[in-house]
C-alpha cells in the first residue's frame, strides 16, 4: 500500500511538470490582416556604445573593417535580421540634438554634450547624412525623432525639406552642397520623445497643442502620400496620455500614436543582466507581459476615436531593463542578454503579432550595447545576444498574413501569483507557409501545447527552437555561439490535430505547408 501511494505520488510529480496548453489556429478563407514588417523595428540612440563603437567606429584610426565608418559585421548580421526600420538619433537624446551640427565637414561641426546619457562630449562626426546611408547600406527605412524639447519648429521643418525635397530650395542646396544630390525619402517621423518627461515635461494637453502646430510644418516633400508622422506617446499606464492626443489632435495631422513601456521589476532596483534568481525573473516577466494590457487598453481608447484604425499604435521603445554591467559607465546602459530576454522577446512579438490591427510599427530598444541589445560589440569583436535570435526565427511573420491562434494556456506558478505559461502567434507568408511561433516562459516545466487547426490541411510540420541549460546562460565574446537555434523535433502532425512540446524557457517557430 505505502509503495502504490509513493508511485501515485511520484507519478502526481510528473504530471505536475508538465503543463497542458490547449489552442485553436483558424485560417480563414479570406484573411485581411497583415502583421506590418514595421513590427520588427529597432532603436539606435546616441547612447553609451551604440553608435559610437556600436555601429560607427569612423574611417580614420580603426582596424575594424568598416564602410564609411560604419561596422560591416554588424550591416551582416542586422541585414540577416531584415531590420525594416531603425529609430534615430533618441529617446531623450533627441531633444537636445540639433541636427545642422551634424552635417558639413566633420572637423568643422561643433561638439555637443550628451547631458542624459553620461555627459560625455561628441563630436557630431555621427550625423544626418552618415545614419541616412547607413540605412540605406543596411536597407532598412529611417525613422528620424525630431527635436520638440529644445528645438524650434523651423529647425525639425528644415530637417523634412533637407533630406526629403528634390526641387530648389535652401535647404535641398545645403543638403547638395554636402554632397548628396538626391534626397533620401524618410517617411517616419517623431515629433518628440517622452514629451511626459525628459522631452519637456508636458502635459498631454500642452504637447497636444504643441504637436498640432509641429505636425502642420512636417510637410511630405516628396508628395508621395507617405509621410507617417509619430506623435510622443504614453509612458506604460498612462490612458490620460493617449485619451487626450486622440481627442484633440485632426486625424488629417497624425499617423501613428507611440507607447514606450519596459520590463523591469523595480526602477530604484533593477537588478543584474545575469545574476537573477526565479523570483526576479517572475517579476520581469510579469513587467514584459503587462504589454498585453497596455495594447488592449490603449488600442480601446484609439478605437473610440478612430474606429476604422487609421492611427497606428506605435511601440518605438520595450525591451528589459536591468543595471549596468558591473564597472561600467551606469550611463551607458550596457548589460548583459540571457534567455530571460528571448522569452521577453519571444512574448512581446507574439502580443504585438495578435494586436497588428493598431499595432503596426515597434522598435526594441536597443540596437548595439545598450539595453536589451541584438548585438553587443568589445573593440573588433561582436556577439549575437539571445534577442538577436529570436528576432531572426521571428522574422518569418514579417508582412506575413495575420491568421488567429487562441490559446488557453497553463499556468506559470511562483508562490501565490501565476503568469500564462505560453504564448503564441500564427501567420502565413506569401509563398503559403504556416508559422507558428511559441514561447514556454516556464523555467521548470515543459509543456504540452495541443493545437486543433480548422481551415487548412497541412501535411508537414518543422521547426527550430531557442534554449539553453539555464536561464541565466547567454553569449559571451569567449562563447559567442552557447545559445543558437537548432533544429526542433518536438512537433507532431497528425491531420488537423498538432501537438508540440515545449521544453522549459524556450522559443519555438514552426513550419507547416
Ligand atoms: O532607451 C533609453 C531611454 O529610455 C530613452 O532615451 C528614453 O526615451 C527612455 O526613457
Amino acid at each position: 500500500m505505502k509503495n502504490t501511494i509513493l508511485s501515485f505520488l511520484l507519478l502526481l510529480s510528473t504530471l505536475g511538470a508538465y503543463g497542458q496548453t490547449t489552442a485553436t489556429l483558424r485560417v480563414p478563407e479570406k484573411p485581411t490582416q497583415t502583421i506590418s514588417r514595421h513590427i520588427y523595428g529597432h532603436f539606435a540612440e546616441h547612447l553609451g556604445r551604440c553608435i559610437y563603437g556600436g555601429f560607427y567606429v569612423g574611417e580614420s584610426n580603426t582596424k575594424i573593417p568598416h564602410t564609411a565608418g560604419v561596422r560591416n559585421d554588424v550591416v551582416d548580421a542586422l541585414k540577416k535580421l531584415k531590420i525594416p526600420n531603425l529609430r534615430w538619433p533618441g529617446g531623450c537624446f533627441a531633444d537636445t540634438y540639433h541636427w545642422k551640427d551634424g552635417i558639413g565637414p566633420k572637423e568643422q561641426r561643433p561638439t555637443i554634450v550628451n547631458t542624459w546619457w553620461g555627459g560625455v562630449t561628441e563630436n557630431n562626426s555621427f550625423g544626418t547624412h552618415d545614419f541616412l546611408n547607413m540605412c540605406e547600406l543596411l536597407g532598412t527605412e529611417p525613422y528620424l525623432a525630431g527635436n520638440m524639447g529644445s528645438g524650434a519648429v523651423q529647425e525639425l521643418a528644415d530637417w523634412v525639406q533637407y533630406v526629403n525635397f528634390a526641387g530648389v530650395s535652401p535647404m535641398s542646396s545645403l543638403r547638395k552642397q554636402n554632397g548628396r544630390e538626391k534626397p533620401w525619402k524618410v517617411n517616419y517621423w517623431g515629433i518628440g520623445n517622452e514629451a511626459w518627461g525628459c522631452g519637456g515635461n508636458m502635459t498631454a494637453e500642452y504637447y497636444a497643442n504643441e504637436y498640432r502646430k509641429y505636425a502642420t510644418f512636417v510637410s511630405d516633400w516628396t508628395n508621395s502620400g507617405g509621410l507617417f508622422r509619430i506623435a510622443s506617446g504614453a509612458n506604460s499606464g498612462d490612458y490620460h496620455w493617449t485619451e487626450t492626443l486622440m481627442k484633440n489632435v485632426p486625424k488629417n495631422l497624425i499617423e501613428g500614436i507611440a507607447l514606450h513601456h519596459y520590463a523591469v521589476i523595480d526602477w530604484n532596483k533593477k537588478g543584474p543582466s545575469t545574476k537573477f534568481e526565479e523570483k526576479t525573473y517572475f517579476g520581469t516577466m510579469k513587467s514584459a507581459l503587462r504589454m498585453e494590457e497596455l495594447v488592449q487598453k490603449h488600442s480601446a481608447i484609439m478605437d473610440k476615436y478612430d474606429p476604422g484604425k487609421k492611427i497606428a499604435l506605435v511601440v518605438d521603445e520595450w525591451g528589459g531593463w536591468y543595471e549596468v554591467e558591473p564597472g561600467t559607465n551606469p550611463g551607458f546602459l550596457y548589460q548583459q542578454n540571457t534567455m530571460r530576454d528571448a522569452m521577453i522577446a519571444g512574448a512581446t512579438l507574439n502580443i504585438f503579432n495578435n494586436h497588428s490591427d493598431r499595432v503596426r510599427m515597434a522598435n526594441l530598444a536597443q540596437t548595439i550595447n545598450v539595453l536589451q541589445a541584438v548585438i553587443l560589440t568589445e573593440e573588433e569583436k561582436m556577439l549575437l545576444t539571445p534577442t538577436y535570435h529570436v528576432m531572426e526565427m521571428y522574422n518569418v511573420h514579417q508582412d506575413a498574413t495575420y491568421l488567429p491562434l487562441s490559446l488557453q494556456s497553463a499556468a506559470y506558478t511562483l508562490g501565490s501569483e501565476k503568469l500564462n505559461a505560453v504564448s503564441g502567434s500564427a501567420s502565413r507568408d506569401k509563398n503559403g507557409l504556416t508559422h507558428v511561433s511559441l514561447v514556454n516562459i516556464d523555467p521548470k516545466n515543459k509543456q504540452e501545447v495541443t493545437i486543433a487547426i480548422e481551415g487548412a490541411n497541412y501535411k508537414s510540420v518543422t521547426g527550430r527552437i531557442l534554449t539553453s541549460k539555464t536561464l541565466q546562460d547567454h553569449n559571451t565574446f569567449a562563447k559567442p555561439n552557447l545559445i543558437t537555434p537548432a533544429a526542433f523535433k518536438g512537433a507532431n502532425l497528425k491531420g488537423n490535430n498538432l501537438k508540440v512540446e515545449l521544453p522549459p524557457f524556450s522559443v519555438v517557430v514552426l513550419e507547416m505547408k
